[in-house]
């Protein structure tokens, strides 16, 4: 029996610039991706030889609050292994594991990291030995967020958030995050963004790409990047989550450089000076009411990437 196990990080988004509402129920973006140290491990295993009637894919999640995962064919890992199979014509039997870190449901892309690594993983496992340009394809089906999980590091996002141009970075950056109780609907925060847009009488922008956060990028300058993050969802997570606004501030407070919510929340990202400075904001944001946890991570980290095989 053999397995291969995928490690794949979460993200955060650097600048996410909404559009209008397009026809297709989604949004034009500009998504500027940042893939940081906090990862999921997803196991691909043959199932033992027994009950040919089993389900071709199952999964199991493991992990503190993996509540509101689910455990079936909605799972985004076994849909994204599901359609492996079906590209490569023919079914597969795989028994997944995924093994969290990343906050469910928490803007860091968790979900779409899981079906990113069971792609990798399945390929492997069944020896399709698909280019990762397809892997690619596959990906962008399944999620706008997934093919940034395969690919990592820093990259701009345009379309949905699925069209992927890596940028170019300097040094680490060092990252606080604040996981709050609790998850927020992505489909929600995006319907509340149009919603205050609308009452507030304002067109959607044309999502345009800020100059100032990809030289700070290119620079390695984290003073420069602080002041350039943005995110034109962060007022509807506000207004359906308005303790965020305690955490960011006390982020502030406390010295970081930037401070915003992560993608469709409820996570808040807070840069830091240094690895140093990261651990010492964590410590002090730790307190603030509605916050679960405070971990510390720094990007960019590569996406998608097997750590291990052996038996299952
Ligand atoms: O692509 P994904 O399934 O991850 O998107 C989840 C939801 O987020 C979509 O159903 C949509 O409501 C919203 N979304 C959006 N515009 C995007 C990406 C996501 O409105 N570009």
């Amino acid at each position: 029996m053999s397995a291969i196990t995928v490690r794949v990080p979460a993200k955060v988004n650097l600048q996410l610039a909404v559009g209008p509402l397009r026809e297709d129920g989604y949004h034009d973006l500009v998504n500027v991706f940042h893939a940081v140290s906090l990862f999921d491990e997803v196991t691909a295993a043959e199932p033992a030889d027994g009950d040919a009637t089993a389900a071709p894919l199952t999964v199991r999640v493991e992990g503190d609050h993996t509540g509101g995962v689910p455990v079936s064919d909605d799972n985004l890992a076994v849909r994204a292994a599901m359609a492996l199979a079906g590209r490569a014509g023919r079914t597969y039997r795989a028994d997944l594991l995924i093994r969290k870190s990343i906050p469910v449901a928490g803007g860091m892309a968790g979900g779409s990291a899981d079906a990113a690594a069971a792609l990798v993983a399945c390929n492997e496992l069944w020896g399709l030995g698909l280019p990762v340009e397809d892997l690619m394809e596959i990906a962008a089906d399944i999620g706008s967020d997934v093919p940034f999980a395969l690919l990592g590091g820093t990259a701009v996002g345009t379309g949905r958030g699925e069209r992927l141009a890596p940028l170019e970075t300097a040094g680490v950056f060092h990252w606080v995050f604040a996981l709050a109780d609790g998850g927020l609907s992505t489909p929600r925060v995006y319907g509340e963004c149009d919603r205050l847009r609308e009452e507030a009488g304002e067109a959607a922008p044309r999502p345009v790409v800020s100059e100032a956060l990809l030289d700070a990028l290119r620079r390695g300058d984290a003073k420069a990047l602080g002041q350039a993050l943005a995110n034109d969802l962060q007022p509807a997570a506000l207004a359906l989550r308005p303790s965020l606004a305690d955490t960011l501030a006390a982020g502030r407070e406390h010295g970081a450089l930037g401070a915003l919510v992560s993608g469709s929340g409820p996570t808040c990202a807070f840069l830091a000076e240094s690895a140093e400075h990261a651990h010492e904001l964590a410590g002090l944001i730790t307190d603030v009411d509605g916050c679960r946890a405070v971990v510390t991570a720094h990007g960019p980290v590569p996406g998608a990437t097997i750590a291990g095989a052996g038996a299952g």
